[in-house]
């Protein structure tokens, strides 16, 4: 059984997620013509996100994260699981009954300049989906024009191309996009990881603001703890394809249970000098394993610092740690740290 056949939160949430993703995997063929071993990029993961609120998803390059967003927002169908979006699976509709969810599902990429097309004005770029929807060309440029204001460009700037832009404004283009259809969902893969940290922050700020204003629901994606913190309201933890922690930010931050988070928390700078001397770091040996051959049992037991006899062999589910606690660990002994 995988992780992601674990039962459901015991805590059920206030009110019908906007989206609930269950039990999702996603296989990719292997390599070399299929000669090498199929890829499990994603293996069993479910969470649900509410509407207007932010999940924070992540982990190590490889784990799933990219593949797991876009996913949702069904730029790829996953190969078991089901996703539903405001009470209705998506995950095996076709392009045509996809068109019109492409307006309220929107995605921010990595890298703004290499997500635009160096050919297209921000005009055009901005307009794109609008015209993909089928508004006239005017009443798009317009709607683009008012995206830039919103969004903190320069409205007078829309007929330059992306070049023209530092990283922070092609990502704010990148932003005005995904806002261009009124989504209500924004899947943001790692949009600040390529960014000047001064810069990360205005972005995030951006984020924030539209997310107030709009009621936007954001699955934000990040490598590491530090970038989530402030903009998530719960956090969930992957690992080669798998959810091992998620829950409440508050709990996760300040206990957390998983021996995975806890290194990737050890290694997030503390703002008080004092505290970052006194703490001590737990440094992960070696890289991530590689999908296309997990370990066996807990994927995490050859680097687990904590690891026993019985994590080579038992795969832990994803279960409540505690009674009643708004939180999930795939941990034999998550509890036994926690108590
Ligand atoms: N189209 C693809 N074909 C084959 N393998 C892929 C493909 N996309 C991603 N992968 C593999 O799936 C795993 C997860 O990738 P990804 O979702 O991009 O991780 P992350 O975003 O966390 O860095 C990696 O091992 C990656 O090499
Ligand atoms: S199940 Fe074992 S190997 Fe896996 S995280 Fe827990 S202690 Fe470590
Ligand atoms: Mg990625």
């Amino acid at each position: 059984m995988t992780a992601g056949t674990a039962p459901l939160p015991s805590v059920p949430p206030p009110s019908v997620p906007l989206l609930s993703v269950r039990d999702v995997t996603m296989t990719f063929p292997g390599r070399r013509g299929g000669r090498s071993a199929p890829v499990r990029a994603v293996d069993g993961v479910s969470f649900d996100l509410a509407a207007g609120k932010t999940l924070g998803l992540v982990g190590e390059s490889g784990c799933g994260k990219s593949t797991t967003g876009r996913m949702i927002v069904r730029l790829l169908e996953p190969t078991t699981g089901s996703i539903t979006y405001d009470g209705r699976d998506i995950s095996r509709l076709g392009r045509r009954e996809l068109k019109p969810l492409r307006k309220d599902l929107q995605m921010v990429f990595q890298d703004p300049h290499s997500s635009l097309n160096p050919r297209q004005t921000v005009a055009r770029i901005i307009a794109d989906p609008l015209l993909v929807q089928g508004m006239a060309a005017a009443g798009a440029r317009k709607r683009a024009a008012e995206l830039m204001e919103m969004t903190g460009l320069i409205p007078e700037h829309i007929d330059r191309y992306p070049h023209e832009f530092s990283g922070g404004q092609a990502q704010r283009i990148g932003i005005a996009r995904a806002l261009a259809t009124g989504p209500r969902l924004i899947v943001a893969d790692e949009p600040v990881s390529a960014l000047d940290v001064s810069v990360q922050a205005q972005i995030v700020n951006l984020m924030e603001r539209l997310q107030r204003e709009l009621g936007l629901a954001y699955l934000f994606i990040a490598h590491d703890l530090s970038v989530v913190k402030r903009v998530c309201n719960r956090v969930a933890v992957m690992y080669l394809g798998r959810i091992v922690e998620v829950g409440d930010k508050e709990r996760v931050y300040a206990a957390p249970a998983h021996p995975y988070t806890q290194a990737l928390l050890s290694a997030v700078p503390l703002p008080d000098p004092v505290a970052e001397r006194a703490r001590e770091r737990i440094t992960l040996l070696g890289d991530p394993p590689s999908p296309a051959a997990p370990p066996s049992g807990c994927t995490f037991h050859p680097r687990c610092p904590k690891a026993q006899e019985i994590c080579r062999t038992e795969a832990p589910l994803l279960r409540v740690a505690a009674p009643g606690e708004a939180r999930e660990v795939a941990c034999h002994f998550a509890a036994a740290d926690n108590p």
